[in-house]
């Protein structure tokens, strides 16, 4: 592989560890935990892995050996810039403790350990993979790990390499999986220990033990950089609004941490959207109003930040939504034998008239988008839909109308762009450098104190990486029952923007002057070498949400 200059620099980087894990370590338990909620409907169904303490690693002062441990590694879902350092943390920390340990990675995900697809990392191998973006050292996977015959499977795989813990690196689903799985081998006394760590750009898995996931901050910083490189753009020409979609399939955590770091001047919440029930013409309204107040100081260009799942938190589109699901799944064959043509008065033709008002006010390649491109379970894929383009063009066609009536005299001229997966695999900054390979490290100290069923936990990561303090949180902890395709599930409770915290409040006092000013900030692309405060920042919403 020929390597940039900048890969071959960051590979000599030394993540930082936290002190606790610098020598040896031990434990240190908290009290007996609950679940966030549904405590008895949980515990019932993880008898061996719930109300377990909560773990904090803390400096033995003397040295202590394992006996030699082999363990397994699985990369579960969307890529986020870090997982190489959980990985190299984990397998220094496991060799450290004994040089004959062995780290076994399974390919392509999940579905690596049911199909017994698998290689041994050694150091070569991971030496090449240190500080670098991405997860194809071993690939990643969507494959859900939730029935026996999984575990099972896994299981035979796991006693052939004499695996004694296998580590999960995912989002809220695959660590609620690993959970599951835990418990499974935990009941059946089959010896597995299971750790998961938290993983997805998107930031929805955070609570109050588990301050961010990782790649988080490296994605919001690239996805920054290129705003910032746009806001310069369009503030030199003039001449365009730029609609922005920012990926994060529900949350918008993503939106707003780039709103906070670029000061745009219109940036969508999907949860505010919820909460105050705003129709889609209500969106459509509160940006076109903006480029009316712009237009009125001659200013006829602009930012716009759209979050990926904003759709969904539509209220009525919502209903559109899941009514068109219903009816595709019952007569996929019907529709399917409708000339293209004559599809969108088809749709007309069988919706409710509350649904069909709004289909019709959607413009042609929208309407299309919402009929085509089921996943397996029959839901619209909402990530391909053009929201960005959906936006402009109503916003266009509102604004056409003002200046019939009088009440706008602009020029309207819009560009489209999407970040998400130019995001995904970057090289980890240094934040996500120090906080993933310290994830990986406690992983493998969680495994060496005999721990199942803990998601890897470093906290205080506003400080210096010294100061952080490692250890872990029963997956149950965080857990509530929600309905999921029809049935009560135990999951992991998933982090919403909340309206009443800081990031978002920060935020809200600042739009209205950032939609009619023009405050643009261009952050740059990431360092990784030089003045602390330039390359060892974390992210504004962190920062907010500790008080910084
Ligand atoms: P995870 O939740 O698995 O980390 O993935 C999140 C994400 O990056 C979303 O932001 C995005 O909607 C989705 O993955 C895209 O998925 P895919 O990689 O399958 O296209």
């Amino acid at each position: 592989m020929t390597k940039s200059a900048l890969q071959i620099a960051r590979a000599a980087y030394q993540p930082k560890l936290p002190k606790a894990l610098r020598g040896s370590v031990k434990v240190s338990e908290g009290a007996a935990t609950q679940s966030a909620a549904d405590q008895e409907a949980i515990k019932k169904l993880f008898p061996n892995t719930y109300g377990m303490p909560l773990i904090q690693f803390v400096e033995a002062g003397e040295t202590t050996s394992c006996p030699a441990t082999n363990v397994g590694v699985i990369l579960s879902g969307g890529q986020a810039p870090g997982g190489h350092n959980v990985i190299s943390g984990l397998f220094d920390g496991i060799k450290k403790l004994n040089k004959d340990s062995k780290l076994y990675g399974f390919i392509l995900g999940p579905g690596g350990l049911v199909d017994h697809n698998y290689m041994e990392l050694t150091s070569d191998i991971i030496d090449e993979y240190r500080n670098t973006g991405g997860f194809d050292i071993i690939g990643s996977g969507r494959t859900k790990l939730e029935t026996p015959e999984q575990f099972e499977k896994g299981y035979e795989i796991v006693k052939k390499l004499g695996i004694k813990a296998l580590v999960i690196i995912g989002g809220d689903d695959s660590n609620t999986n690993a959970c599951v799985l835990a418990e499974y081998y935990a009941a059946k006394k089959q010896g597995v220990q299971v750790i998961g760590c938290p993983k997805t750009i998107d930031g929805d898995l955070k609570n109050e033990m588990i301050e961010t996931s990782f790649g988080f901050d490296t994605a919001c910083k690239v996805y920054s950089e290129v705003i910032g490189n746009i806001q310069r753009d369009c503030n030199s020409a003039r001449k365009y609004w730029h609609f922005i979609k920012l990926m994060g399939r529900s949350a918008s955590h993503i939106a707003l941490e780039c709103a906070l770091q670029t000061q745009p001047n219109v940036c969508i919440i999907s949860e505010e959207v919820e909460a105050k029930d705003m129709s889609l013409n209500d969106v459509v309204t509160y940006i076109a109003q903006a480029v009316a107040n712009r237009a009125a100081k001659g200013n006829n260009f602009g930012t716009v930040l759209i979050p990926e799942g904003l759709v969904e938190f539509i209220p009525a589109v919502k209903r559109l939504i899941a009514e068109l699901n219903d009816f595709l799944a019952a007569n996929a064959n019907e529709f399917a034998g409708i000339a293209k043509a004559n599809q969108r008065e088809y749709i007309l033709s069988k919706l409710s008239k509350e649904n069909a008002d709004i289909y019709a006010s959607l413009p042609e390649g929208v309407a299309r988008q919402l009929t085509l491109d089921r996943d397996p379970h029959g839901n619209v894929q909402v990530s391909l839909i053009e929201t960005e383009k959906l936006l402009s063009e109503m916003v266009a066609g509102k604004l056409t109308q003002w200046k019939k009536e009088g009440k706008y005299n602009g020029k309207f001229s819009a560009q489209h762009h999407f970040f998400g997966y130019e995001g995904r695999c970057a090289a980890p900054s240094n934040y996500d450098a120090d906080y993933c390979y310290s994830l990986g490290y406690t992983a493998s100290a969680l495994i060496a104190n005999g721990k199942t069923g803990y998601m890897s936990s470093v906290r205080n990561t506003t400080a210096p990486a010294e100061e952080w303090l490692a250890g872990g949180v029963p997956i149950t902890m965080m857990m509530n029952m929600e309905r999921r395709h029809g049935e009560m599930k135990p999951v992991i409770r998933k982090a919403l923007v909340e309206l009443n915290g800081a990031p978002f409040q920060a935020f809200a006092a600042k739009r209205e002057a950032w939609a009619v000013n023009t405050e643009y900030v261009y952050p740059g692309p990431i360092q990784y070498f030089g003045p602390s405060e330039v390359c060892d920042q974390p992210t504004k919403t962190l920062q907010l949400e500790q008080n910084k």
